[in-house]
């Protein structure tokens, strides 16, 4: 199990998105495990936008993720990463595909919706820079056993990982 940081930006707050985006996550299978509202700081957004200084979008970019409140999250499941990237679709709202989350409710380049971790370290410096260690939560959902079968949600030893069929 994987777990990945989402940021659900000042323009879907805006627009009253949260609920439909968040939706997709769970009928997905992904649990939440963390959650805040908050308007993020112009400092925690130069860490987390760290690779993007110098680029000619960085201060607008800045300017708009820090005007106004969003949802950081934290989602767990199989592949989080990954799978999340694959939903929220390709950057520019214009050209990301139908049926993601981007393709489907936005069509600016910039205002995108949605924040993802790209990697597994991407998510681990997002998720330590958003949350505290004791504001993850660890549970179990009572559907579990009918999202993954039960090699799946065992933990099992390094390695067993199933081979793709
Ligand atoms: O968010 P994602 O990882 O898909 O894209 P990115 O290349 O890491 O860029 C971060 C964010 O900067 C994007 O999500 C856009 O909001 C913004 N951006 C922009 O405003 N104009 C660009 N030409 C590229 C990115
Ligand atoms: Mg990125």
């Amino acid at each position: 199990m994987e777990r990945t940081l989402i940021i659900l930006k000042p323009d879907a707050v805006q627009r009253q998105l949260v609920g439909r985006i968040i939706g997709r996550f769970e009928d997905k299978g992904l649990k939440i495990v963390g959650a805040k509202m908050r308007r993020i700081p112009r400092e925690t957004l130069e860490r987390h936008y760290s690779d993007h200084l110098g680029k000619p979008f960085y201060e607008r970019l800045l300017a708009f993720m820090s005007k106004d409140p969003v949802l950081i999250l934290a989602l767990e499941g199989k592949n989080a990463i990954a799978v999340c990237r694959k939903m929220m679709g390709a950057t520019f709202g214009s050209k990301a595909e139908a049926g993601t989350i981007r393709g489907d409710f936005g069509i600016s380049d910039s205002f995108n919706l949605i924040h993802g971790s790209d990697s597994p370290e991407a998510a681990a410096k997002e998720l330590k820079l958003f949350f505290a260690a004791d504001e993850l939560v660890s549970y179990d959902i009572i559907s579990a056993p009918w999202i993954y079968d039960e090699d799946e949600l065992a933990p099992g030893p390094p390695g067993r990982s199933r081979t793709p069929h």
